[in-house]
Order: structure tokens, then sequence, then C-alpha cells
């Protein structure tokens, strides 16, 4: 048996399942990867909308420079878990006004202004409270290059300023009175495996940073880039190259940051997935199994309802399956079809996936799950037990499981 394979086993008698299993040996794999890779360039952003488990915030505290939060939900759990407010970031472009006062009464690094409403919510509410509060614009440029799994500008999108309409808007940032903008702050496009167009990208950010910040007389502290950075999901994507990304963009940023008007700037990597998601995986148990029509369809105990991206309806146009394997390995391979326990169609985790024979009791491991599996689910969706969450720290596997309101009623 792998090394891995004994690990999820563990975890799976230990704990049971459904549950995901977060490795820190590979978070801690990665963040050496990408320090090594791109040096002192950046400090690193963690994105907590790709996982929010507060035993995994925890852990990360000591190891990441800063938190990006979208809700003040997420703000009080990274609190709670240990991260100064002043070291987070907050964005998101529906911010409600009570999130706003919460976010500055409680200390918040910098907001990240995403549109004019929330520049005149915040400056009023920073004067009524006597403060002058830290914030970074965000701007939407008009081109994402292509290679990006999802993009946030390019095109209409909610998501910050667009480029175009930045000349009469931000001037009027500029001038209100209780707010001080420290910064800028794009983030257009995720799940790129491509480290050209990656390099690409972060061309467009330095050649509008530098415009934006030359156009206002702008000496930034802070400039945050969001990465960008993809994972292989699916069988047969090649992994992201990274030091490709760092050589390629090296030159350019070292060129960039010597400018005088940058010389103090901090440059700030924001992500996600590319941190967690690797090193995350979902265990779902084999429940029984239906011979149907000549298809052979294996029922599992956690399914859409744990992790709706597995199954295909988070931004996925055409259904491919995430890797996966059959912990312990197995002699052969039959194809399956992989389904959870909801009573619904779209319940499926595989369509034809080649496994070896499974049977019930069997445990299937789903790859790249640490980031946007549970808390991009549905977890309500016909009322089953939540997952387990377990980190697994060399032979230390702690159970960081969340449970919640719904617990009462669905544990057994
Ligand atoms: C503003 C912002 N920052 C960071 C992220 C994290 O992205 P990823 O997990 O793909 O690195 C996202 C993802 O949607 C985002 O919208």
């Amino acid at each position: 048996m792998t090394e891995l394979d004994a690990c999820l086993t563990e975890a799976a008698q230990k704990f049971g399942t459904p549950s995901y299993v977060y490795l820190t040996e590979a978070i801690d794999r990665r963040l050496a990867e990408i320090r090594a890779a791109f040096g002192p360039d950046f400090a690193l952003s963690y994105a907590m909308k790709c996982n929010p488990n507060p035993g995994l915030l925890s852990w990360l505290a000591g190891r990441i420079e800063f938190l990006d939060v979208s809700s003040i939900g997420e703000l009080r759990l990274g609190r709670q878990a240990g991260w100064e407010p002043a070291r987070a970031s907050f964005t998101g472009p529906g911010k409600r006004n009570a999130e706003i006062a919460e976010a500055i009464e409680s200390g918040v690094g910098e907001l990240i202004l995403e549109n004019l409403r929330e520049a005149i919510v915040a400056n009023r509410i920073a004067g009524e409270i006597g403060r002058v509060q830290d914030v970074l614009i965000r701007l939407a440029p008009s081109r994402v290059p292509k290679g990006f799994g999802d993009h946030m500008a390019g095109r209409p999108s909610p998501f910050g300023i667009d480029i175009e309409d930045s000349a009469e808007q931000l001037p009027r940032i500029f001038a209100l009175p209780h707010l001080t903008v420290v910064g800028l702050h794009i983030y257009s496009g995720t799940q790129c495996l491509k480290p050209e167009a990656i390099c690409e990208n972060y061309r467009i950010f330095m050649s509008i940073f530098r415009d934006i910040c030359e156009a206002h007389d702008l000496s930034p502290q802070k400039l945050v880039f969001g990465s960008g950075l993809g994972i292989p999901y699916h069988p047969g994507d090649v992994p992201l190259e990274l030091n490709k990304v760092a050589d390629g963009i090296r030159a350019e940023l070292q060129t960039f940051c010597a400018e005088p008007r940058f010389s103090d700037t901090r440059l700030i990597l924001e992500l996600g997935r590319y941190l967690i998601g690797e090193a995350g995986y979902f265990l779902t148990g084999v429940v029984g199994i239906k011979e149907s029509r000549g298809q052979r369809i294996v029922i599992c105990d956690g399914g859409m309802n744990n992790h709706l991206p597995a199954s295909g309806h988070f931004g996925m146009v055409i259904h491919r399956n995430y890797r996966m394997h059959r912990v312990g390995g197995g002699e052969g391979e039959e194809k399956v079809n992989l389904v959870g326990p909801l009573c619904t169609s779209i319940d499926r985790l595989a369509n034809a996936v080649a496994l070896p024979p499974l049977d019930e009791g069997d445990v299937v491991a789903v790859h790249c799950s640490g980031a946007y599996g549970l808390t991009a689910s549905p977890i309500h969706f016909i009322s089953h037990a939540y997952p387990r969450e377990i980190l697994v720290e060399g032979q230390t596997y702690t159970d960081i499981s969340r449970g919640g309101f719904m617990s009462q009623f669905t544990s057994f």
C-alpha cells in the first residue's frame, strides 16, 4: 500500500466516511515551492473562501502573511482562528453596509473597494467613528489571456472597477477624506495551467498598476496580484510548472519593483486553490452497487451534497471526472458510474471512471479536494450528516470537523 493510501485508510478507519482529509505536509511542500519560485518578490494572501475550515485557518495563521476574506462571516472566522484583523483584506462585490461597518470597526487591514458605492459607504462609516480607513481599489482589466478556467474581468462582470471607467471613478475615491488609498488589487482570472498565460496576465497587471499609479500620483504600499494559478483536477491535465511562471516574469517584476514609485511597495500574491487544493482528498464510502441496464452504478455515502465541484455543477460546462482512486489500490479495472446518496440524477461524482472493482465498504479518494470542496457544496440538501474533516500532521490525525446546527438531527 502506498504511504498516501496508508494515511487515507487510517483516516477513514478512525473517523469514517464521507470525510475530507487535509495533509499539512503537502501544504508545507507547496508553500516552500511558491517561496522558492518567487523568492521575496511576493508576500502571500490566503483567499479563505477556498477553504474556511477553522482548524486549517489556525494552522495557516503562522505560515502566511495575509488573509483575504469575502464576507463578515469569513472575517469573524479568521479572527477566531487567530488572524489579527490588520492582516485581513476584505474583497467581494456585494458587501452590505453592516459588513463594511463591522470590518472597519474591528480594524480590518484594508477594504478592497469593488465599486464607488462601497467607497462612499466606507467613507461615511469611517467618518462617523473618527477613523481613516486604508483601502485598495480593485480594477477589472479589459483583457484576460486565453487559458484561464474562470474569468472575473475582460467582459461584463460585477468585480472591481472596469479599467475603462477608472479615469472617471478613481478621482472620486481619492477625494474621500476618511479613506486612504494604499494600493490596487486585480483578480481577473483563475484556474490556469499555462505558465505563459499567467505571465501575460501579470504583465497586464503591471501595465495597469503603472498607468493608474502615474495618473493618480500614487506610491502604493501594496499591489495585489490575483494569482490565477491552477491545479490538475482531471485525468490528462498537465500540472502547472510554477518555475516557468516565476522564470518567465522575474526580470519584468524586478524592473517594475526597481521603479522609484514602487520602491516601498509590497507585492502580494492572492491565492487559494494552488496552496490547498492538491493537499486535500475527499473520501467517500461505497454503500451499495446497482447493475442497471448494462451499467454498474456505485452508490456512495457522500456525493454532490459534500462536493459540488466534483459533481460538475460548479463552473464546469461539460462534466469531467476529477482524478480519483480506490483507497488501497486493487487488481484490474472496471468502468463504473459513481453517484452520491441524493435523490436526484445530478448527484454524480464520476461517469464511466475506470477503477479497480469496488465493493460495499470500499473507499474512493477524490483528488484536488482541499479547495472549493465542502465550502462550495449544498450541504443541507437532503439533510445528510456533515462529512468529517481531518487534519493530518505527520502521524497526528485531528478531527477539525465543523458540524453545526444540523448535526443534532443527522449524526448517528
Ligand atoms: C478576489 C479573489 N481572490 C482570490 C481568489 C482565489 O482564487 P483561487 O482559489 O483560484 O486561487 C478568488 C477566487 O474566486 C477571488 O475571487
